[in-house]
């Protein structure tokens, strides 16, 4: 017999799962593991877009998360008509991202959010509702997306304990 707890799941999506998801997937699963949460909670990424399939994170996404302690392993895949009973909860990196899943949503039951839902009031204020796609600019937009990541992480760990 299996004693298994239940495990609580989120998906990180954008477009191509090579920037910011999988920036999104590690630098939470970081901080679930050292709270001693990995056992409980399943933290996965994809992209709403197939360009990329297979691919590991863009080498500047990479360095610049590693430079801040975080490793990215993901490989690209596109988002499945399973993952959305398979999650609990969707975490777009954009508006458009957000809409093209609900667009999708064969009806799972999936919660679909945006990242900066989970920004505390001070962060939301002046952060852009939307992660910026950091792939056709310079270096400070990898930054950019690993600042906002980093500051909604505390706030979605807490959404998913309680
Ligand atoms: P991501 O960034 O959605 O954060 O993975 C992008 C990656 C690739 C492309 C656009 C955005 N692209 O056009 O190939």
């Amino acid at each position: 017999m299996s004693d298994a707890q239940p495990r609580t799941s989120v998906l990180f999506v954008c477009l191509g799962n090579i920037c910011r998801s999988p920036a999104a997937e590690g630098v939470f699963r970081r901080l679930v593991e050292s709270e001693g949460l990995a056992s409980a909670l399943i933290v996965d990424s994809a992209g709403t877009s197939a360009h990329h399939v297979g691919e590991p994170a863009d080498p500047r996404m990479r360095r610049a998360a590693e430079a801040r302690g975080h490793e990215l392993t993901s490989r690209s895949r596109q988002v499945e008509p399973a993952d959305f009973a398979r999650f609990d909860l969707l975490v777009a990196m954009d508006r458009q991202n957000q809409r093209d899943l609900e667009a999708r949503d064969p009806g799972g039951g999936a919660s679909i959010r945006l990242l900066s839902d989970f920004l505390d009031l001070e962060a939301q204020a002046r952060r852009p509702v939307d992660v910026p796609d950091p792939y056709y600019g310079g270096a400070q937009g990898f930054e950019v997306v690993l600042d906002m990541i980093e500051e909604a992480a505390p706030g979605l760990l807490a959404h998913l304990k309680t």
